[in-house]
């Protein structure tokens, strides 16, 4: 019988917000991370501990972690660059450490400063640290499918990113669309040039809709075997190291078709869509999702 569980990772917290031009304050980033639990999301990317000089929005993450209201059962991971921001992580008892690079060479260099290889040894005592706290690690490869400034990123590079990032112990890979340019047949012949590589059931896909492809590349990402998807409520969010990044895959569209295919994803739609229309008041602009813009149109 077909597994029908799929579990989002909402990012909205840190994705979403790291783009936006007007700071939200830490108490509605709170109150967004609380509602979101509240709606039933079991994985919330609540903060990054990135340096603030290079993402200001989310200078707050210590005020955010020691002021949300904790639910049993939900994981509450935050975006990790280095060894500092692995000790402001630990301090402030995360869940779930996410570290990230990129597979091109330039697009590493713009957001981190560094080339892949030496983000990838800046990395290893990150995740050394969190397998010594028992705490499971995700390793974002951004640009999987394109990068703002080399274009088309060869499969074979992808391939390497993600062997090293299995290599150093990451549990589990989430491959970016950091621009919005997959197509399906790119998702599926990715996926399948890392099957010798790790098990689909330890890929997620992160999806950024900047033309209109993320549920197409969601679908053929079901029909490979993938069950875990990475969301922003609204869509809201970017890179702001990568121009022309546009929000994430909505995680209100995602799942409208999640659970009309019958897939369980253990998240009320109805909380979920009064969040984001609370969200839209919070950001004071429309969201980009289909359902936030059906709803104004109610
Ligand atoms: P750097 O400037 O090369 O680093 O930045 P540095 O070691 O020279 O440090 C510079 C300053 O930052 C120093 O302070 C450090 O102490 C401080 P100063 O002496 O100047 O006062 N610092 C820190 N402070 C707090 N926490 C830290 C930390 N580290 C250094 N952890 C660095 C290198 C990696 C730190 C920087 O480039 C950085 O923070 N980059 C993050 C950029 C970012 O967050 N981008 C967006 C997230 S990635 C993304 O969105 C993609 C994703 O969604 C997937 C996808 O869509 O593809 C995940
Ligand atoms: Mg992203």
């Amino acid at each position: 019988m077909k597994d029908t569980r799929v579990s989002v990772v909402e990012v909205g917290p840190r994705d979403g917000l790291q783009n936006e031009a007007n700071t939200v304050s830490t108490e509605d980033k709170v109150a967004f991370v609380d509602r979101l639990a509240h709606a039933g999301c079991q994985r919330i990317e609540v903060s990054s501990f990135v340096a603030p000089k290079w993402i200001p929005q989310l200078a707050d993450a210590e005020e955010v972690f020691a002021a949300i209201d904790r639910r049993q059962g939900v994981e509450y991971s935050a975006l990790i660059p280095n060894v500092r921001g692995m000790e402001r992580a630990l301090l402030c008892g995360i869940d779930a450490a996410h570290v990230f690079l990129s597979a091109s060479e330039t697009h590493n260099r713009k957001n981190v400063n560094k080339t892949i290889a030496e983000t990838l040894s800046a990395l290893r005592p990150v995740v050394e640290l969190a397998h010594a706290e028992q705490l499971p690690v995700r390793g974002y490869v951004s640009t999987a499918f394109g990068c703002p400034y080399e274009g088309r990123v060869a499969e074979e590079q992808v391939v390497g990113v993600v062997t090293s990032l299995v290599d150093l112990g990451v549990d589990e890979i989430s491959l970016g669309d950091t621009i919005g340019v997959a197509v399906p047949t790119q998702i599926t012949g990715l996926l399948a040039a890392l099957a010798g590589v790790l098990p689909v059931d330890r890929i997620s896909l992160h999806l950024h809709d900047t033309r209109g492809t993320a549920m197409a590349n969601v679908l053929a990402g079901l029909q490979a075997g993938v069950t875990c998807f990475d969301g922003s409520l609204g869509g809201l969010g970017g890179c702001p190291y990568a121009p022309g990044a546009s929000g994430n895959l909505a995680t209100d569209d995602l799942l409208y078709l999640l659970s009309r295919m019958g897939y369980e994803t253990c998240i009320d739609e109805d909380k979920l869509a009064e969040t984001a229309a609370w969200l839209e008041a919070v950001v004071q602009k429309p969201l980009p999702s289909h359902a936030r813009s059906i709803a104004r149109r109610a």
